[in-house]
């Protein structure tokens, strides 16, 4: 699991510390990542406190009556608020989940709250996912065929379809790539966990007719041999998706049809 915490020699400051809210019945501390574009100065961690007897239950909630009641310029993506369009995913106490489905009473003492790791920060708990979507759309998450379109729709088998369950559910949140050694370090050129269950979410789909272009493709030392089963990427997924299992397949059908 991904742990932040910050080492003697971070360049991330300690912070603006936020007055603690007047008539509080139970205030809980927050210790929010900060940084801007417009202002010249490396990283921050505010301190903010929330009474949580009057707040929302989950970790996104609290962030909302913060940039509400507190500090109107702490910035971070949300949408949904019901884990389903991904766009709340954060580092919340050293895990990479979703703001929205994470609740307060399952983190121990002070919350902490970074943006994913290891990728560009735009503002705050905003990071730059641009290259992250460009691998997606290199995977060709559409179907492809060949055939002649057929009347009414491409039909599926209902245990075919059932090959498709533990892939359709990605909602492309980028928790598990951004939890994953391997994308750390060789992101440029490795796909990683998200993309590569996209991918094999089409591999698997016996309607799909550019199977072998889709292997072609990923037959590479980088984009899909990165992957060192390294487990984070199932560890930290919120909605319980086991990526590394889709990239096994892909390696093993790789060499079912080398044989
Ligand atoms: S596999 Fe899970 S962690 Fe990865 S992008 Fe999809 S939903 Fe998010
Ligand atoms: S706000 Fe949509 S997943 Fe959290």
């Amino acid at each position: 699991m991904v742990q932040l915490t910050l080492p003697k020699n971070s360049r991330i400051r300690t912070g603006k510390t936020w007055p603690k809210p007047e008539g509080a019945t139970n205030l809980r501390k927050f210790q929010i990542y900060r940084w801007s574009p417009d202002d010249g100065e490396n990283p921050r961690v505010d301190t903010y406190f929330v009474d949580v007897d009057t707040c929302g239950p989950m970790v996104l909630d609290a962030l909302i009556k913060i940039k509400n009641e507190i500090d109107p310029t702490l910035t971070f993506r949300r949408s949904c608020r019901e884990g389903i369009c991904g766009s709340c995913a954060m580092n919340i106490d050293g895990i990479n989940t979703l703001a929205c489905t994470w609740g307060l009473e399952d983190i121990k003492g002070d919350v902490k709250i970074y943006p994913l790791p290891h990728m560009p920060v735009i503002r705050d708990l905003i990071p730059d996912l641009t290259h992250f979507y460009a691998q997606h759309a290199s995977i060709m998450p559409w179907l492809e065929t060949k055939s002649n379109t057929p009347a009414t729709e491409w039909k599926q088998t209902i245990e075919d379809r059932k090959k498709l369950d533990g892939l359709y559910e990605c909602i492309m949140c980028a928790s598990c790539s951004t939890a994953c050694p391997s994308y750390w370090w060789n992101g440029d050129k490795y796909l990683g966990p998200a993309a590569l269950l996209h991918a094999y979410r089409w591999i698997a789909d016996s309607r799909d007719e550019a199977t072998g272009e889709r292997l072609d493709d990923l037959e590479d030392p980088f984009k899909l041999y990165r992957c060192h089963t390294i487990m984070n990427c199932a560890k930290t997924c919120p909605k319980g998706l086991n990526p590394a299992k889709a990239i096994s397949s892909i390696k093993d059908m790789m060499v079912e049809r080398a044989v």
